[in-house]
């Protein structure tokens, strides 16, 4: 067998179907770029139809098959239609990555009910749902993947955690108890744990240069992240080659988590 093939056999996700919410913007659209040139059919969701569209012609642009659905993931009725709406384009998802998120993070005194709630909404209980409509399929057929986007505050209070850091945590439970669920079916959940990356979502803290500058020093590679260093860990995650890899939070952070 030569590399290629070698190669191919490990990571490629050719005939796979892969769902991505907030596949539009920052690290989940480079996480659907990745998914869909390693060979799998993506469909994004996410709110906004210019971001989406522009998105999946980009994907186009590379030669795959990618599609939009426009949905808001922070009502169960939003999150259902999508779900069904996503399902109905490629057929029902082999890979399932839940990137859409928001980061609503007044101080804790001045945290409302209504932050809470639409924080945990989208974080947390989307991703839920889409587990439950997703990951019995999955098992049944075999094959499948799970991969939630969480957050170094999953592990640590720092820049005003608040309710953001609660749902990120319990992400990384959920992941646990999918695995305990479908793993002995052939579906793996992990999450991806950036450090701090340069996207639309953290606007406050990077328009600050010295908070950027104090991120990056917080790294060992001495940088912040970029929405594509999630490419090889989000292929892997999604690939066969990591079969025996489950209920694990893998921390792509520039070595963040450890300094
Ligand atoms: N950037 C970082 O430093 C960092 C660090 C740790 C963790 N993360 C996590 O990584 C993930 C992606 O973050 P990012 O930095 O790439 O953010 P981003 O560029 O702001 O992207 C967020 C995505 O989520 C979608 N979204 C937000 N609310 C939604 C809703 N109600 N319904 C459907 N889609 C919704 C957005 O699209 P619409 O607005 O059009 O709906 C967008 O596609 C998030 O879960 C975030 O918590 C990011």
């Amino acid at each position: 067998m030569n590399s290629r093939a070698y190669l191919s056999e490990l990571f490629s996700l050719d005939g796979r179907v892969a769902l991505v919410t907030g596949g539009s913007s920052g690290i989940g659209r480079a996480v659907s770029e990745a998914l869909a040139r390693a060979g799998a059919d993506v469909v994004i969701v996410a709110r906004r139809k210019a971001e989406l569209a522009a998105a999946v012609g980009a994907l186009q642009e590379h030669g795959c098959r990618a599609a939009w659905v426009s949905g808001d993931l922070s009502t169960r009725e939003g999150v259902r239609a999508a779900a069904e709406e996503a399902a109905g384009v490629f057929g029902e998802p082999d890979i399932l990555v839940n990137c859409a998120g928001v980061n609503l993070r007044p101080p804790m005194g001045e945290l409302g009910e209504d932050v809470w709630d639409r924080t945990m909404a989208v974080n947390l209980e989307a991703p839920f749902l889409l587990g439950q409509r997703f990951g019995p399929g999955m098992a049944e057929r075999g094959f499948g993947r799970i991969v939630h986007i969480t957050s170094q505050q999953a592990h640590r209070a720092l820049v005003q955690s608040g309710a953001y850091g609660v749902s990120k945590g319990a992400l990384e439970s959920l992941a646990r108890s999918q695995a305990e669920a479908w793993s002995p079916y052939g579906v793996t959940c992990n999450t991806l744990v950036p450090g701090f990356v340069m996207t639309p979502l953290n606007t406050r803290l990077s328009s600050d240069p010295r908070q950027v500058a104090a991120l990056a020093a917080r790294t060992l590679v001495g940088r912040n992240g970029l929405a594509e260093d999630f490419a090889g860990a989000a292929v892997f995650l999604a690939s066969r080659a990591s079969a025996y890899v489950t209920g694990q939070s893998v921390c792509v952070d520039g070595g963040f988590s450890v300094h």
